[in-house]
């Protein structure tokens, strides 16, 4: 199965589960704040990895759906907060204005609280059994904390108008960006039952994709198109952010992009050496959808 297939076939279900599950409650205006931000799209990346792990792994991809809703749940109130005046100050988030335009500073805060918070009750109600769950829950929150994504956030707000070097500036992208992909791929194989040393493989290939995620957003940032990105450009330059792009130059930083994305599809080829019937190709394509030539 390829990327594309995967992606028509069977990620439709998982979608609807994700914005029921906040859909379902009762409707005041911090479950409206909740649902307006992930309800506005997203390219739903974080998910889609996780569930594509357990599926190249050939398991049931629905016992994973509470962890891969949790996991956007972390990204999208990442973004809000992340957009914030006292942050990026920004005003357009997945094509819309962003939480704290449409509602207000207040509920845009408490919006993405209440999305953390809620991601870590949602994966107690999944049927995984207690002990996975746990370790399931653990990482979560060591991923999306101060020795994480958090740490990256920080490290990349003390970074604006300042010079870093290349290894500083990736050690930033790894954790903003890095850490929850990395979780993506680490959660898949764990609810998949992969075997310890499978796992380090797909941590890897998940740090490799991570880095060039952040290089492409950063590239975007520089030569995309705000409408189809559904936020601004130059934000970055704006803010004197340290990006690839802005380190290396559009070239450079491009063909970095393409050098992790090439190193991860090697050991991908590693886990199938290991498992033959592990499905590396949609592994394989859904990499490539990463590369800028697409
Ligand atoms: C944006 O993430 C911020 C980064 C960490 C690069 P995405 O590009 O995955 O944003 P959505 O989910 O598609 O809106
Ligand atoms: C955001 O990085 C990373 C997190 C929210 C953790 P950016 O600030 O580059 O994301 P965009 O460009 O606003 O989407
Ligand atoms: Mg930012
Ligand atoms: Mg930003
Ligand atoms: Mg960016």
């Amino acid at each position: 199965m390829n990327f594309q297939e995967f992606y028509q076939n069977e990620y439709e279900p998982f979608e609807t589960y994700s914005l029921n599950l906040i859909k379902d409650r009762s409707g005041t205006v911090i479950e409206e704040a909740m649902k307006y931000s992930l309800e506005a799209g997203g390219k739903r990346l974080r998910p889609l990895l996780l569930l594509a792990v357990i599926k190249a792994f050939d398991k049931e991809i629905k016992v994973g759906y509470p962890v891969a809703a949790a996991l956007e749940y972390i990204h999208t109130y990442s973004l809000i907060h992340d957009d914030l005046p006292a942050m990026d100050d920004d005003d357009m988030r997945r094509g819309k204005p962003t939480n704290h335009i449409q509602f207000s500073e207040s509920t845009a805060i408490l919006a993405g609280d209440a999305l953390l918070t809620y991601a870590f009750e949602v994966i107690t109600s999944s049927e995984i059994e207690p002990s996975k769950q746990i370790r399931l829950i653990r990482e979560l929150a060591v991923t999306s904390g101060y020795e994480g994504m958090i740490g990256g956030q920080q490290a990349d707000m003390d970074g604006e108008n300042a010079s870093l070097t290349i290894e500083e500036l990736e050690s930033i992208h790894a954790r903003k960006t890095g850490e929850l992909i990395r979780y993506a791929m680490f959660a898949g194989g764990v609810i998949a039952d992969c075997e310890s040393s499978e796992r380090v493989l797909l941590e890897n290939i998940a740090k490799k994709i991570g880095i060039a995620y952040q290089i492409r957003d950063d590239i975007l940032d520089v030569v995309g198109d705000a409408n189809e990105l559904g936020k601004a450009t130059g934000a970055d330059s704006k803010l004197g952010k340290s990006t690839y792009p802005a380190l290396l130059g559009l070239k450079k930083a491009k063909e970095r992009l393409q050098t992790e994305l090439d190193t991860a599809k090697k050991s991908v080829d590693q886990i199938k050496q290991l498992t033959p019937t592990f499905d590396a190709r949609l592994l394989h394509s859904f990499i490539d959808t990463l590369s800028m030539d697409v």
